[in-house]
């Protein structure tokens, strides 16, 4: 099968959250399985030098976009059996951030210019899978722009819910401006929502199968709670909405072979890992005291994250004996809260605002446990990432995490981590306190560190979903 997948963002390319691990690893696995698989994003000046300098660049065109002609090139990157493609405009994706104040524009241009790009190719895909809403709009366009037509009656579309909240919500002049489309679907309430265009809603109707990235998520959204007030037309659609779980890149990510990490390590020998943990304590200023538990949490800083939940529990539990380290960055008062933390408790918090790679594989690696309060978490990876180091997983109850982590359960030893349930009425702060109950009980431990290692968090099982997905569509 040919397969093009159409995104804002590509690990480890361009990535601004999980949404970039996901296009970087699924398309691999799909590879292995022996299809034809080219993935397309924006070639964004920020993309590494050392990538850029391996592109290849392989095409030029121009088309009409807002009644002007446009250019773009495609530039090309062969990485594990995957064709990357990079499309580049300068006007639009020079920048030093991905996401900026003109993006109705910028993926509107992007959008029309792969549709572009793909009527110019010698063979169509069989299938274009389109990622969140600055994609979704391509099943719409194919469908009801009869320029596409000889692509329209070949092509299948899937589009995949990354994060419900995030719909591409635009006054309707941004659609009828950028887009050109006749303002009927505008009226009839096909692309709008509420007074607004809204790209997520039209691909969620236009797109031929759906799916979004956890089973669990799959039914939480198709309810009022947390379906973001498109539950209804997901209700409409529910037989063709799939739950499939996210995998983790096991390559990137692996504790044996990981050159990020101060010493490498294996379920078979965690000396490694209590290396990691010094190396964080000495990083970070912190007493290198082996039996200490070390908490953290790698995160954006965002009101789906639980950051106020940790706002009413941490304090409690700085008072006590444990260490906590956060990286991250996002909404200002909650960077704002962190930074008060490290102040208030010296010496046992360590708080570093940003994004680093290398630092947060180390953290992965060293820490005990690893702090996950969402308000909801259409998968979530950092707990997948966790467990394969060995790192014990606090997490709430909700979207991917219910479906990823499970309580532990002390009779028989089974379990991976410890969870809080905010709609049941259990405090994150059992969950935390039950985790470190056991945290002194060392063949408890290990058996939880030996649980969370063995889980197969590989992309294997999913990207077979997948693809039976794109067979029952052709
Ligand atoms: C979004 C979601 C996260 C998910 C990721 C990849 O970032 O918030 O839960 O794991 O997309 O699908």
């Amino acid at each position: 099968m040919k397969i093009v997948m159409a995104a804002a963002e590509c690990a480890p390319f361009a990535k601004a959250g999980g949404l970039a691990d996901v296009i970087g690893a699924l398309p691999q696995e799909l590879a292995r399985l022996g299809h034809e698989v080219q993935v397309i994003i924006p070639k964004y000046s920020l993309i590494h030098d050392r990538y850029q300098e391996q592109f290849q660049k392989t095409e030029e065109h121009s088309f009409e976009f807002k009644d002007k002609e446009k250019n773009y090139a495609i530039y090309e990157l062969n990485m594990h059996g995957v064709r990357f493609l990079f499309l580049e405009n300068d006007s639009y994706f020079e920048r030093d951030s991905i996401y900026g104040p003109d993006d109705a524009e910028r993926y509107a241009f992007f959008s029309r210019a792969v549709l572009d790009f793909l009527m110019r190719s010698d063979t169509a895909p069989d299938v274009l899978h389109v990622h969140d809403w600055h994609t979704a709009v391509l099943p719409f366009l194919l469908k009801e722009d009869p320029q596409y037509q000889q692509l329209s009656g070949r092509v299948k579309t899937v589009l995949t819910i990354h994060n419900i909240q995030f719909q591409g919500n635009f006054p309707k002049d941004v659609f009828l401006e950028q887009y050109r489309m006749d303002e009927k679907f505008y009226e009839n309430g096909q692309v709008a929502w509420l007074e607004n265009f809204n790209s997520l809603k039209t691909g969620m109707l236009y797109a031929d199968k759906l799916t979004t990235v956890s089973p669990n998520y799959r039914d939480e959204i198709l309810t009022e709670a947390y379906g973001e007030h498109l539950e209804n037309l997901l209700i409409e659609r529910q037989a063709d909405l799939h739950g499939i779980l996210n995998g983790i890149d096991t390559e990137a990510y692996n504790p044996k072979t990981d050159e990020h990490i101060a010493q490498t390590f294996s379920v078979e020998d965690l000396q490694g890992k209590q290396a990691n943990k010094r190396a964080i304590q000495k990083r970070c200023g912190l007493p290198e005291q082996p039996d200490i538990p070390l908490l953290t949490m790698v995160s954006r800083l965002s009101g789906q994250k639980g950051i106020d939940v940790l706002e009413q529990s941490l304090p409690e539990f700085l008072e006590g004996d444990v260490q906590f380290v956060l990286l991250g960055s996002g909404e200002t008062h909650f960077e704002e809260f962190f930074q008060r933390l490290e102040v208030d408790y010296a010496g046992k918090v360590s708080v570093h605002l940003g994004f680093d790679e290398a630092f947060a594989h180390q953290l992965y690696a060293g820490a005990d446990i690893f702090l996950m309060p969402s308000h909801f978490e259409p998968c979530g990876l950092s707990q997948l990432i966790s467990m394969r180091y060995g790192t014990v997983p606090v997490a709430n109850r909700t979207g991917g995490l219910r479906d990823t982590v499970d309580e532990y359960n002390e009779d028989d030893k089974t379990g991976t981590g410890f969870l809080s349930d905010f709609k049941a009425g259990i405090h994150f702060d059992e969950a935390l306190s039950r985790a470190l109950s056991f945290y002194y009980k060392p063949d408890h431990w290990n058996a939880l560190i030996h649980n969370g290692m063995a889980r197969d968090s590989s992309w294997s099982r999913s990207a077979k979903e997948y693809e039976k997905l794109y067979t029952s569509l052709n």
